[in-house]
């Protein structure tokens, strides 16, 4: 091979001036579509810049809704004004997916604010309501208002109850020189279901919903990125218009749509074009059905497989809306073939259930005259994925059940 096996790649000219314009952390200076929330959230916060303790508040919205991005816009600039002022804002943003017990959110909050000469906190180790003193301790050391964002916060309760929310949302009444307020953020519209009343009322105290954003809504966003991460004409006709079609399909998620440009743009570049069409575009959705689903796929248990495997099995062959009753009929058939005790009609249809919910299969009821009903399945696997290999890679049992023969009903 003749020269630096790099030089070919480093040489070609990117169709990015800024690749980190698409990065999920990048921090836009600008946030379309957002300016009611932003001033839902400043109307509230400026409350601290005043001297007072401003409502606690719960952000809800699907994913990719800009929750975490309006947040972090509004802090940054609360930090920024709290300074000119000379007035003290502390804020803390802890993502709940990681930072996930009672312990580790004192922990990390009280860690923020440590001096030198304060005692380290371990990991783990202390009692709990030491952790918690200390974190009291250090916030009237600070002085002035507390802010702390809980992120993904349903994660946090699902995992370790609400008692962290009582013990934040009660801070007040210990704290004697400093004040706290607390924004929780879940893309769970019923989050607070799960809480203690006394709780729920204590903390959302006023609520922001951010509603899923629309096509025209992602384009501005996404025209904002282009600006800055593209060069200029790089983008053929349609292809922002068709990003944020597929993206506002999905829910509405900025996240999605960005990732699909990203991709689009990648996939050109790949193939050394100069532009990039609605062809790349379709790739790039390919791609992101595939790198989503794939990993659901693989981790199924083996019967959640199997049930899987026997929709896809009759969908190959030319069979579709298939009934429970046929499913269960090819799961048994695979189930013999690989000597493995078929489960109960009774939890196959719960197992049904669950890969509707996951979002594997559609299942429908149909009635059937005479107030009889009957459910029909079908999968709802992207096309780029072959569902039954990708199964097979991860369960050699799989691969053995789609060996040989099968009595489907549509071929006897
Ligand atoms: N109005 C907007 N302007 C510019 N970029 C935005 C806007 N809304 C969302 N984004 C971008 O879209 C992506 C997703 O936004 P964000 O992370 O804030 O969503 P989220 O609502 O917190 O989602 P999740 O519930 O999954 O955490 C980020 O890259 C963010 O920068
Ligand atoms: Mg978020």
């Amino acid at each position: 091979m003749e020269g630096n096996i790099f030089e070919k790649i480093l040489g070609h000219d990117s169709l990015f001036v800024d690749r980190r314009a698409f990065d999920h952390a990048f921090e836009p200076s600008t946030l379309p579509h957002r300016d009611h929330e932003v001033e839902a959230l400043v109307r509230n916060l400026v409350d601290a810049l005043n001297g007072h303790i401003p409502s606690n508040m719960l952000l809800y919205g699907v994913p990719g809704s800009g929750k975490t991005v309006v947040t972090r816009f509004v802090l940054g600039q609360l930090l920024d004004k709290g300074e000119e002022m000379g007035q003290r804002v502390e804020t803390y943003e802890i993502n709940c997916r990681v930072v996930d017990t009672k312990y580790r959110v004192f922990q990390t909050i009280a860690t923020q604010l440590a001096r030198r000469g304060d005692t380290p906190i371990p990991f783990t180790g202390w009692p709990t309501d030491r952790v918690l003193d200390a974190l009291i301790e250090r916030m009237d050391g600070a002085g002035g208002v507390h802010i702390i964002v809980l992120d993904e916060i349903d994660n946090l309760v699902a995992r370790a109850g609400d008692g962290l929310l009582y013990n934040l949302t009660s801070l007040n009444t210990s704290l004697r020189n400093s004040r706290c307020c607390i924004i929780g953020i879940s893309n769970d519209l019923h989050f607070t279901q799960q809480l203690d009343p006394r709780v729920s009322s204590r903390l959302s105290q006023e609520d922001i919903v951010f509603h899923p954003y629309g096509a025209p809504e992602i384009s501005d966003i996404l025209l904002e990125r282009v600006s800055t991460g593209l060069r200029e004409d790089v983008l053929g006709p349609g292809v922002l218009e068709l990003c944020s079609a597929l993206a506002a399909q999905e829910h509405g998620d900025a996240r999605r749509a960005l990732d699909l440009l990203r991709i689009s743009v990648q996939k050109a570049e790949q193939r050394s074009q100069k532009s990039v069409d609605p062809r790349h575009v379709r790739m790039a959705q390919s791609q992101l059905e595939y790198d989503q689903v794939t990993p659901v796929l693989k981790t199924l248990p083996l019967h959640q497989k199997l049930l899987l495997f026997s929709i896809r099995l009759n969908e190959e062959n030319g069979l579709r809306n298939i009934s429970t009753g046929e499913t269960y009929r090819t799961y048994s058939e695979a189930c013999m073939k690989i000597r493995v005790e078929p489960l109960t009609p009774r939890r196959i249809s719960s197992l049904l259930n669950e890969l509707d919910t996951l979002g594997l299969i559609m299942a429908r009821n149909v009635s059937k005259g005479r107030g009889g009903r009957s459910k029909q399945v079908n999968s709802a696997i992207p096309k780029a994925v072959d569902a039954i290999t990708t199964m097979s890679e991860s369960e050699p049992l799989i691969a053995e059940a789609a060996l040989g023969r099968y009595n489907l009903q549509g071929l006897l």
